[in-house]
């Protein structure tokens, strides 16, 4: 798959696309706590059938606040890794400094974006729901590793968002339309970011031997890995926040499935579905066949 992704393309979409956080969140616009908040590809309620159908409910909205505390937690290092990376561009092509420019102003208005949905939520749902954090140590843990490993994270995170949107928000008309009209709203921007990302990862790539290369690869990995530690502790904290919010004690049986569904269904939501996207996909393609595979033997295991 090749792409036709430019700085001067992506500046000119970005500017197409002008909304405030104040047009999607407050005032009238408020969460609907009778609907579901995500997909149920995303948060696969559905497949805990000891759940009835209100308790699938209220799972669905702890997995849609988790969806915005770990965006606003992603977004807390891609904004200022994508500033380190256009620092040493300001004196270069303009199209790419202002493109890369409203990238980053456009993730600050998301992080904003997410914390007001937090509000909203922790107003609505009346039982406080815990997140893994804290979002800057995490954010410095992240940043530690090789540039490489760090803007092909940020390359999976930006293109699963066009996932979730296309694929399974878009067409559904059952969840609340405060949330969808977040969804939208993310997806229309992060569409340039995801094309941006992909000139990044190009960039630094073509400025890495292939050790590092290889080392940029062991990163992610470990990255992910760290991640995925963060969605079991995250499983644990979403299986408490629903038996304070119903008032319900799984059995050990149902917590196991709980456990097993959920851990999983947060893997394909914030892993499998960025390493699928045929568009990262290419683009790990292009640092080599044998990293290509490395991606291609351990994407199943998000899914
Ligand atoms: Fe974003
Ligand atoms: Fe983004």
């Amino acid at each position: 798959m090749t792409h036709q992704f430019n700085y001067k393309d992506a500046l000119a979409a970005s500017e197409k696309v002008t909304w405030r956080v104040e047009d999607i969140i407050g005032g009238e616009r408020k969460l609907d706590f009778s609907k579901p908040f995500l997909p149920d590809s995303l948060a696969r309620v559905s497949d805990m059938t000891f759940l009835d159908r209100e308790e699938q409910i209220t799972l669905n909205q702890i997995r849609g606040h988790g969806y915005l505390c770990m965006f606003g937690l992603v977004e807390e290092f891609i904004l200022p890794f994508v500033l380190d990376h256009v620092q040493p561009t300001l004196h270069g092509d303009d199209h790419q400094v202002r493109a890369f420019l409203n990238f980053a102003a456009e993730e600050a208005k998301h992080i904003h974006l997410f914390n007001r949905f937090r509000e909203e939520f922790q107003k609505g749902f009346g039982t406080p729901c815990d997140f893994v954090g804290p979002a800057d140590e995490i954010s410095k843990a992240v940043l530690a590793h090789h540039p490489l490993a760090v803007a092909l994270v940020t390359l999976g995170i930006e293109w699963m968002t066009q996932k979730h949107f296309t694929e399974s928000v878009r067409d559904n008309q059952t969840l609340d339309p405060q949330f969808k009209s977040m969804l939208k709203h993310h997806w229309m921007e992060e569409l340039q970011h995801a094309q941006l990302d992909t000139l990044m990862v190009e960039a630094i790539a073509a400025r890495c031997t292939p050790e590092e290369i290889d080392q940029a690869v062991e990163d992610y990995m470990k990255i992910g890995g760290m991640v995925d530690g963060a969605l079991q502790q995250q499983t644990e904290f979403d299986l408490d926040a629903f038996e304070r919010a119903t008032g319900r004690t799984l059995t050990q049986t149902e917590q196991d499935v709980f456990r097993g569904v959920q851990h999983q269904a947060m893997r394909w939501t914030f892993l499998g579905s960025g390493m699928t996207h045929p568009q990262f996909v290419a683009s790990v393609g292009k640092l080599g066949d044998g990293v290509k595979q490395t991606f291609a033997n351990v994407a199943p295991n998000f899914c």
